[in-house]
């Protein structure tokens, strides 16, 4: 029988896919003192998300949060590959932050599962595609999970760990003693539904949003004050699409809709307008509203 994973035997975690996501879990783990590899197919992502670490993690030692020597160990702790499946064969832990596309996910899976030691946990930070749809590309659905973190990983607290109906309560054990190495907070889910918690509850405020927008209720700009203003939001619900990424809001909901099949589930028009039109938020300087600098 091979070794359940237990927080005591996860050293070194392999983070899959160097966007934004993968980025700055990536840097949190390696500031909570794991050894990180982040894989990606994309050189030029890679360079990105180094110098997108190496900001982030500098900026917190400046603001004290953390010493310098904390920071410099972590970065020194981080390493990048374009071959995540040769990085694979010597982890203790892998977290899949790659784009939301099943199809993707399904085959990144079985190359993983491959790859990696028999006794190694495949996590997913998808939000709308649970482990239940990719258990079944591995021969260990028993150590499939989801870790679902929320952006900006490295100032947000909450990691929702989603278990699948074959997920073993070692792996949901491991999984919840990493969020807590991690000096964030575990959320629990005991079954699977789209969304999980947090971004159903999300996603109601977005659509009324996006009704009251469309509808010329008021104006983006008016209604992400109410959110900040009346309901005390640290942003409304324009400014968060824009943080998130309008491309992955697009796909979440495109994802949803596939899993569905309720018309109601597709992206707002007024997203996909946006999406088409390239505006995919803060990471390209345009999305609801306009970045600089
Ligand atoms: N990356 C890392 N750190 C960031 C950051 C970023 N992109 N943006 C801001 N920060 C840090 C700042 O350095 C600052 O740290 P400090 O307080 O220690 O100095 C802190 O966050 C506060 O930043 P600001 O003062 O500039 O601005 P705010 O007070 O508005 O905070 C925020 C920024 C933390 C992003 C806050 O606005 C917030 O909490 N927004 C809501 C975020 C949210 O709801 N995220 C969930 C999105 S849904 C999701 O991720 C699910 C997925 O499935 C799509």
């Amino acid at each position: 029988m091979t070794p359940d994973s237990t927080i005591d035997t996860i050293d070194d975690v392999l983070v899959v896919g160097a966007g934004a996501m993968g980025t700055q879990i990536g840097a949190a783990f390696a500031l909570a003192g794991y050894t990180v590899t982040t894989g990606d197919l994309a050189p030029e992502a890679l360079d990105q998300s180094r110098d997108e670490a190496q900001r982030r993690l500098r900026r917190l030692a400046e603001k004290g949060a953390f010493s310098s020597e904390e920071v410099d160990s972590a970065l020194e702790r981080m390493t990048y590959t374009t071959d995540s499946l040769e990085a694979a064969r010597t982890t203790d832990f892998v977290l899949e932050a790659a784009v939301e596309r099943i199809d993707i996910k399904r085959e990144l899976f079985a190359a993983l599962d491959e790859a990696a030691p028999e006794h190694v946990i495949l996590a997913t930070n998808s939000s709308t595609i649970p482990s239940s749809l990719l258990m079944d590309a591995t021969a260990r659905p028993d150590r499939v999970c989801n870790m679902h973190f929320f952006n900006p990983a490295l100032v947000m607290n909450c990691v929702e760990v989603v278990r699948n109906p074959q997920t073993s309560d070692a792996t949901v054990e491991a999984a919840l003693g990493m969020v807590d190495r991690l000096g964030k907070q575990p959320v629990r889910l005991n079954k699977e539904i789209p969304g999980f918690v947090a971004n159903r509850l999300l996603g109601a405020l977005r659509n009324e949003a996006l009704r009251l927008e469309a509808d010329g209720v008021a104006s983006y700009q008016d209604i992400d004050v109410a959110a900040r203003t009346a309901l005390g939001h640290p942003m409304g619900p324009f400014e968060l699409m824009d943080l998130v990424g309008i491309d992955v809001s697009y796909l979440i909901r495109l994802s949803e809709y596939e899993q569905s099949g309720d018309p109601a589930d597709l992206p707002h028009p007024s997203v996909q307008k946006l999406y088409e039109q390239g505006r995919y938020g803060r990471k390209n300087g345009r999305g609801w509203y306009e970045y600089t600098g």
